[in-house]
């Protein structure tokens, strides 16, 4: 077994560090207060390659490997967690499910553009009566032929008012059930296709969430992805992948909050001498620091396996149901480290607290990993 990066690897994390440190830092905290992501910082993120990291070189992807990918998404997630989002959709389950499903036409159409963050995309599965209990798609796409027409509402999309292109998740043949489902690649400016409210949120306040509706949008036939009623196997087979990226955002938010309380306690004095000294401080660093590297051993195994062409359903869920344990963990005593300084915005550790919620929450919930791993686990048997 060998633990160490490769040079690549590390000067890949370093670049993304100094990114975040230098174009994510300033006004973070403004920009969770707006609840604004600005273009111009997913240019700068797509001029670094941040946006098409692993899709291949022939369309503009970096044609890199899984553990890149979650060194980077750890990095921009220590700094800001809103905009390592963006990253995660963009790469995991919009370009991801484009260069493994996608034909030859719609990657050089659409997957070439959003590698490069020229476009954005968004994947678009969840619906108000379909989160966890994905199957039960409500928003139908009626064969016609040469077309489909799609209606239905879609609910929480990320990248939901910016992205460009959009990946639907629809029930064509509802005798079929998950079998009719198919996954469908519509454009922003379509007739039909309005963007709705957007989310007023607890967490990753910067990133654009929004509800989007679906009225007789007329789709191309060859926008659908994959054989016909792939849709569901799609859907889950590129949940999969964006489980290590939301698993590799935890453990960047956990990772962020313990060096900010770690630091803050060495500065910070009560009683006499810093905080660090004392036990009930050093105590909790010392936890933070053993899950911390706990779940960072779960996440670059998912990658690993993904990266050896093994099946990785159960190592992403396992690396995303306790990364994002972790960072709500760690997140929570780094704000009791710091006091009373937790509670105020400038400190950041109150946003990553209110950051790492969703890490429980969206590319299936915490009790869906559970699911997914002892479903796992007893076939196996
Ligand atoms: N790969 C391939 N196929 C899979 C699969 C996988 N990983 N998991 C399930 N399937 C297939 C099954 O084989 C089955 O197909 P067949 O009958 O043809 O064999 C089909 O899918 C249905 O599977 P189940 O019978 O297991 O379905 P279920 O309804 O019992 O449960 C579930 C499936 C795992 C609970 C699933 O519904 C699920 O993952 N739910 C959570 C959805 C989710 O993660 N939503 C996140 C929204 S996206 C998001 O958050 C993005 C963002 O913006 C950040």
């Amino acid at each position: 077994m060998d633990f160490s990066l490769s040079e690549e690897h590390v000067m890949i994390r370093d670049a993304a560090r100094e990114f975040a440190q230098n174009e994510l830092l300033p006004g973070v905290i403004e920009r969770d207060e707006k609840q604004h992501f600005p273009k111009e910082l997913i240019k700068k993120m797509g001029d670094m390659g941040f946006l098409g990291m692993m899709a291949p070189t022939e369309f503009g992807g970096g044609g890199m490997d899984t553990i890149s990918y979650v060194l980077v998404m750890e990095e921009l997630s220590k700094i800001d967690a809103s905009a390592s989002v963006i990253v995660s959709v963009n790469n995991s389950l919009v370009n991801y499910g484009l260069s493994q499903y996608g034909t030859q036409a719609q990657k050089e159409k659409y997957l070439s553009q959003l590698t490069t963050g020229e476009k954005l995309g968004a994947f678009c599965l969840s619906e108000p009566e379909a989160g966890s209990d994905a199957t039960s798609q409500k928003t139908t796409a009626i064969d016609k032929g040469d077309h489909y027409i799609l209606n239905g509402t879609k609910n929480w999309i990320t990248n939901g008012g910016s992205a460009d292109y959009y990946l639907v998740i629809a029930q064509t043949d509802k005798d079929k059930k998950h079998r009719g489902i198919n996954a469908f690649i519509v454009e922003k400016g379509w007739e039909g296709f309005e963007i709705g409210p957007k989310e007023q949120k607890l967490g990753i306040r910067g990133s654009d969430t929004h509800s989007l509706i679906f009225n007789d949008v007329k789709v191309p036939k060859e926008n659908r992805i994959g054989e016909d009623g792939f849709g569901f196997k799609f859907a889950m087979k590129t949940l999969s992948g964006g489980r290590i990226g939301i698993a590799a955002q935890a453990l960047g938010i956990a990772a962020g909050a313990y060096e900010l309380a770690r630091d803050y306690s060495k500065v910070r004095k009560a009683f006499g001498t810093e905080i660090c000294n004392h036990q009930a401080i050093a105590f909790k660093l010392a936890d933070m620091d053993v899950s911390i590297e706990a779940a960072r051993h779960l996440v670059m195994k998912a990658a690993w396996d993904k990266d050896q062409g093994n099946n990785y359903d159960i190592s992403s869920a396992r690396a995303k149901l306790y990364a994002s344990q972790v960072a709500m963990d760690v997140s929570v005593e780094a704000v009791q480290v710091h006091g009373g300084n937790g509670f105020v915005k400038e400190y950041h550790v109150e946003r990553l607290m209110r950051d790492a919620k969703i890490t429980q929450i969206y590319e299936g919930t915490s009790e869906i990993q559970k699911i997914v791993i002892s479903r796992g686990l007893l076939d196996s048997k």
